[in-house]
């Protein structure tokens, strides 16, 4: 995609970080913007810092866990910028540090809920407008590189971020023939306020939890953050991306090595076993068999368009 004057994104998480400077990035190059959180003074913050920039912006209050209130937002702005969404940033996310062995279902519950489910809700109630409007578009969802490797600390946000990116690889395979395109940022660091987190925990998932606030910690995470990239320079990445059509949004080149050692780890787990060649070699042949026959069956019931 090349054309973005004019196109309806919508934002989750859009008043703060990584969200606030892809509604920077984007609203400079002319789209329309629809900043969605669910904090609502930072919210109003946000939405008159880029009215000030010219942006023409929009400030919804929404807790992308939901559904209900995600159809009601997404009519909201539709109605308000008299246009289909064409541009989705699933940005919206939480982390909570805490030991695994210690984590209560409302620590899962909370941070897939935020992190994955969010996703969710984002694609299931904005994709079939997307289709239905004809007009190609783009679905940008945050994950982390804490998604491509499990965390004795941040376990839950790691394995939230490990399914985002998978989805997103999914839809990457599936909706190339609606002309919507499908990108994964998995940031490193970034200088937002995700280190007080733990602030914008519902009391009704706040019981038992493993996750503490330790002061110290947490300005320890801030000063991380601090010296994280900039969400603007992270935005720019982004907008490269879906100009591109990239799945994989890897701006963060410090991370290179340790995901190479990290790939190189689980290739060689296959050395740990022994195998019959011939077996395995009949087992591909099945496979393909069985790919082929999909493709081509996907393809009929599409009415002949080309599905990957
Ligand atoms: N900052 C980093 O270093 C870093 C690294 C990797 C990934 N990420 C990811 O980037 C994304 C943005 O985070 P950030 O760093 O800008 O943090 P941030 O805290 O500055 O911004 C996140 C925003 O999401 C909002 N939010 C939280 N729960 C919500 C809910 N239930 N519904 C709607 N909005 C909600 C918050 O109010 C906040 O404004 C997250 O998905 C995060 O996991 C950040």
């Amino acid at each position: 995609m090349q054309d973005f004057d004019g196109r309806v994104a919508f934002i989750t998480g859009g008043a703060s970080g990584v969200g606030f400077g892809q509604a920077q990035v984007f609203g400079r190059l002319g789209c329309r913007i629809a900043i969605a959180d669910v904090r609502r003074e930072p919210l109003d913050d946000a939405v008159r810092r880029l009215a000030a920039e010219g942006v023409d912006v929009h400030g919804v209050q929404l807790d992308v866990r939901d559904r209900e209130a995600w159809a009601r937002a997404v009519d909201e702005v539709e109605d308000r910028f008299a246009g289909p969404v064409t541009l989705l940033f699933n940005t919206a996310g939480v982390n909570g540090f805490g030991p695994l062995d210690a984590a209560t279902y409302a620590d899962f519950d909370w941070v897939m809920g935020v992190n994955f489910g969010g996703v969710v809700n984002g694609i299931q109630t904005v994709l079939p407008r997307m289709i239905r409007a004809g007009r190609g578009g783009h679905i940008v969802s945050v994950a982390s590189m804490a998604g491509f490797e499990g965390s004795p600390a941040a376990a839950i946000y790691a394995a939230s971020k490990a399914a985002v990116i998978n989805l997103m690889e999914s839809y990457a395979l599936s909706l190339g023939a609606h002309g919507i395109g499908a990108s994964v940022l998995c940031p490193a660091s970034v200088r937002s306020d995700i280190a007080h987190a733990l602030d914008r925990r519902p009391d009704d998932l706040a019981d038992g939890s493993s996750f503490r606030a330790d002061p110290g910690f947490v300005a320890a995470q801030q000063r991380l953050y601090e010296g994280g990239m900039d969400p603007v320079e992270l935005a720019e990445h982004v907008r490269h991306a879906i100009e591109h059509d990239l799945l994989y949004v890897l701006p963060f080149a410090e991370t290179r090595e340790g995901l190479r050692r990290h790939y190189e780890q689980i290739l060689a787990a296959y050395d740990d076993y022994r195998t019959d060649p011939d077996a395995a070699a009949e087992r591909l042949r099945a496979f393909e068999q069985y790919r082929a026959e999909s493709v081509r069956l996907r393809a009929s019931a599409a009415g002949g368009a080309t599905i990957r």
